[in-house]
């Protein structure tokens, strides 16, 4: 609760400091959006400004890449671009981080894929359970020909893909008893982030999925809201649910990666020059972020290892069965939804 409103007021703050800026240099939103002006004296090009809103920590995979992304691009560009990061859902949280974008208030956002899911249900994708044969086939699908039309169909709602970047596999925490098989999970309740995929994922254990924006996660847990819920490891790491869940299952179900979306409007403004540095700084963010994605998920795994503070279970291959065996509904219900073809074709990729 106390974590909650200290949250808001930081956000709410935020807020007003950046609309004040914004009034304060009359013409900077339309510097940020404009490609960069012409100072009034001196002639000299006020640089584009980038703002990068996304809801993780500075020290989880994104907030890391966000400031590398930084880092590169105002290197690259020889301070002709800014770019300023806004993590921690400080201006946007992931309920409205998406119409921020597409009104301009921010130039890059970074959401979990599902929460594409109000656009095209198609995104669920990552949320099938057991789909991924590994890391490197989730890759795989989101840098082929069949990624790249699966954020087509996000285009005529104004977004425009700049990568994809890591999280990693989710495992599910509780406050209730281990979860070792889809029986342990009967009666509970768990947060969801959003859409039908995983709503069904948690009626086929006998469970309930409650939709609850990232920020309030910790509070909900913490004031028993939700018995449980289920992310990638490390933002079970940085969001400190150790403080509030006893049980950890390692599961690796499903995935938590993330889209890095800009508007098209907002792209289509820049010059043929800055969107080759922007596209150029991204690709490079992306190769770094995907690294640490993996050393972070690993690190905060072995980190809760030695702690103890958490009751481990990591799901063996004969568990997994078990709960691939619970969950094969899902295929038939949801083939249609997210379109056969992309699921045959994640499902052959290693
Ligand atoms: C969530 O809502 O669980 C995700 O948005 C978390 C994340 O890492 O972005």
């Amino acid at each position: 609760m106390k974590k909650n409103m200290i949250k808001k007021i930081f956000a709410t703050v935020s807020a007003t400091v950046l609309a004040f800026s914004l009034t304060a240099c009359g013409g900077s939103e339309e510097a940020s959006t404009s490609g960069g002006n012409q100072a009034a004296s001196g002639g000299e090009a006020a640089p584009l400004v980038v703002k990068f809103s996304h809801v993780g920590t500075p020290d989880s995979p994104k907030g890391q890449g966000a400031d590398k992304f930084k880092e590169i691009l105002e290197g690259k560009s020889g301070g002709k671009i800014k770019v300023e990061v806004y993590p921690s859902s400080q201006l946007y949280g992931d309920n409205e981080e998406q119409e921020a974008l597409l009104a301009g208030n921010v130039h890059i956002i970074n959401p979990s894929m599902t929460k594409l899911v109000k656009f095209n249900p198609a995104f669920q994708i990552v949320d099938m359970p057991f789909l991924f044969k590994s890391e490197e086939a989730f890759y795989k699908f989101w840098d082929s020909e069949k990624g790249k039309e699966m954020f087509a169909k996000i285009e005529p709602n104004g977004f425009k893909a700049l990568g994809v970047w890591g999280g990693g596999g989710k495992s599910f925490t509780n406050n209730t008893r281990p979860l070792k098989s889809p029986e342990d999970f009967k009666g509970l309740k768990f947060r969801i982030q959003a859409g039908k995929v995983l709503e069904a994922q948690f009626k086929h254990l006998g469970a309930s999925g409650v939709t609850i924006p990232y920020s309030e996660v910790y509070s909900a847990l913490q004031q028993g809201t939700v018995d449980g819920q289920e992310t990638m490891m490390n933002n079970i790491d940085t969001q400190k649910y150790v403080e509030v869940q006893k049980y950890l299952t390692k599961a690796e179900h499903g995935r938590l990666d993330y889209p890095v979306l800009t508007s098209k409007d907002w792209w289509d403004k820049l010059t043929p020059d800055q969107q080759t540095m922007i596209q150029e700084a991204m690709d490079e963010a992306t190769v770094f972020e995907r690294k640490i994605a993996k050393e972070l998920a690993d690190g905060s795994f072995k980190k809760f290892q030695e702690e103890g503070r958490f009751e481990i279970y990591e799901l063996t291959e004969a568990d997994k069965d078990k709960f691939r065996e619970a969950l094969k509904p899902m295929y038939d219900e949801f083939g249609p939804v997210i379109g056969q073809e992309f699921i045959d074709y994640a499902r052959s990729l290693e």
